[in-house]
């Protein structure tokens, strides 16, 4: 692919060598196998085999079957060159009813990856809970529930003891944002209840979960461990001036309901004062927020576009471009008079507008916000609709769209953030959610017939670019 390498060599955009460049998958997305090793069923299995949850009823049965091909994605990784992989562990792989002892064949299967990856030089970067809730804990109330949260500690405590020897580098949740609120308020995301406080219920005890799980981990794992949270900030705008209040309920809901607690100890006042209608917040118990607030060694960032909210004052028909589905919930408790906007263009295959910019500002953001705390971009990334000609992928959006927002990276760096890393999402085209196989954003292709994999144009600029560590400004 030597195309590139008069771009990179002219730029000047150089990534240091420590900068880690690499890529994200997760659990129910790419492993499949789902009831071989004892895997216990999860809120995901469930909710893709309800009629109208997900579209063309597509599961995760199957998904890119990662689970049996995990030496040949291993390989690829190699081939590809990356430094990182970012996975998340099944919890029902660990422990099929979300609790009791753990399952050799589950953890199994980790161990193989997490040697895999060391043997070929690659970082592990573990994700505890990418969604796979086990769905006996579900049954059990779930996440509005307190107890989720301790049991998740107690898998959190299992997987450490395990793979704690090795990986280094640990992320608790990811996007809990989704957990709570598409999964308990809008319904457009397992176990899809709709319900404003059992959202915000699931918040804390996402949040719980969260420093509890840190707390156990720190306890067993050995390999100078970094602990870590993913989450998906909204880069809010307003639509005009009579809504910046609008973006501060927005921006309270979603980015500070987790980042003041986990990195603050507390909860925003302007939240419980929004939402003081819905609850009192008497799930919050003393005592919960010093087990919260643990120190982090690295925030995980995930960044794919931005969102444009506006005061609503009735007198039209309400938008609701929040970028996921509609399925008839609200994912924002409180703010039923906030509406949002259509963006400006230009857009991804998932309607999600393409604004670079906005990573930086972000990046930037989160670095004054929280000084001294290292960031990560630990996913980022897009679907395009790909075409294969003649046994290629040519995804030149898909190359242009981590060009630049590597490139925006890049800029908040020079602006003194302290940036860790960056992880493409995603390695493979896999399930995407409520929108099944139809949204690819892999920068490898899945024939989701054969099973082959196929590295698309972008991933082949993306291990020159890794190479080189230059980018084309
Ligand atoms: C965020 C989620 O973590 C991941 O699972 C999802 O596939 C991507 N965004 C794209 O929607």
């Amino acid at each position: 692919m030597t195309e590139y390498s008069a771009d990179f060599r002219d730029s000047g955009l150089i990534f240091p060598e420590e900068f880690l460049l690499g890529s994200a998958t997760a659990s129910y997305q790419v492993e499949g196998a789902f009831d071989v090793g004892g895997r216990g069923p999860s809120i995901w299995d469930t909710f893709s085999k309800t009629p109208g949850k997900v579209l063309n009823g597509d599961t995760g049965d199957v998904a890119v079957d990662h689970y049996h091909r995990v030496e040949e994605d291993l390989d690829l990784m190699a081939e590809l060159g990356l430094e990182a992989y970012r996975f998340s562990i099944a919890w029902p792989r660990i422990q099929p009813l979300g609790t009791g002892p753990a399952l050799s064949e589950g953890l199994g299967f980790y161990d193989k990856l997490v040697d895999g990856l060391l043997q070929r030089g690659i970082r592990p970067i573990a994700t505890l809970y990418h969604w796979d809730l086990p769905q006996a804990l579900e049954n059990l109330g779930g996440w509005p529930r307190r107890e989720t949260a301790e049991k998740f500690a107690d898998y959190a405590e299992l997987v450490g003891a395990a793979l704690g020897d090795r990986v280094s580098m640990w992320t608790t949740l990811n996007e809990p944002w989704c957990s709570a609120y598409l999964g308990y308020g809008s319904g457009a995301h397992a176990p899809g209840r709709t319900d404003p406080v059992s959202a915000l219920q699931s918040v804390h005890h996402l949040n719980l979960a969260h420093g509890l799980a840190i707390q156990r981990l720190r306890s067993v794992a050995t390999n100078d461990p970094e602990f870590s949270v993913t989450l998906n900030f909204h880069s809010i705008r307003a639509a005009d001036e009579n809504s910046h209040d609008a973006v501060r309920r927005v921006d309270a809901l979603a980015n500070r309901a987790f980042t003041h607690p986990m990195l603050r100890g507390e909860y925003p006042a302007d939240l419980l004062e929004d939402t003081a209608e819905l609850t009192d917040w008497s799930f919050v118990y003393s005592g919960d927020l010093k087990e919260i607030s643990q120190p982090l060694d690295m925030l995980g960032v995930n960044y794919y576009s931005t969102t444009t909210v506006r005061q609503w004052d009735g007198s039209t028909a309400k938008q609701s471009n929040d970028g996921h589905k509609d399925m008839g919930g609200s994912a924002w408790p409180g703010a039923d008079d906030v509406e949002f906007i259509q963006q400006p263009g230009p857009y991804t295959a998932m309607g999600w507008n393409i604004a670079p910019e906005a990573l930086e500002e972000l990046l930037v953001s989160l670095s004054q916000e929280f000084p001294g705390l290292p960031l990560m971009v630990t996913e980022n990334g897009a679907a395009f609709e790909d075409e294969v000609i003649d046994g290629a992928v040519h995804d030149t959006e898909r190359t242009d769209y981590i060009r630049r927002h590597l490139s925006a990276a890049h800029r908040a760096m020079a602006r003194g953030v302290d940036l860790r890393g960056y992880q493409v999402w995603s390695l493979l085209d896999n399930y995407e959610w409520g929108y099944g196989y139809s949204k690819r954003f892999g920068i490898v292709r899945v024939d989701y017939d054969t099973l082959e994999r196929l590295p698309k144009d972008s991933a082949r600029w993306y291990s020159e670019l890794i190479q080189t560590r230059t980018l084309p400004p």
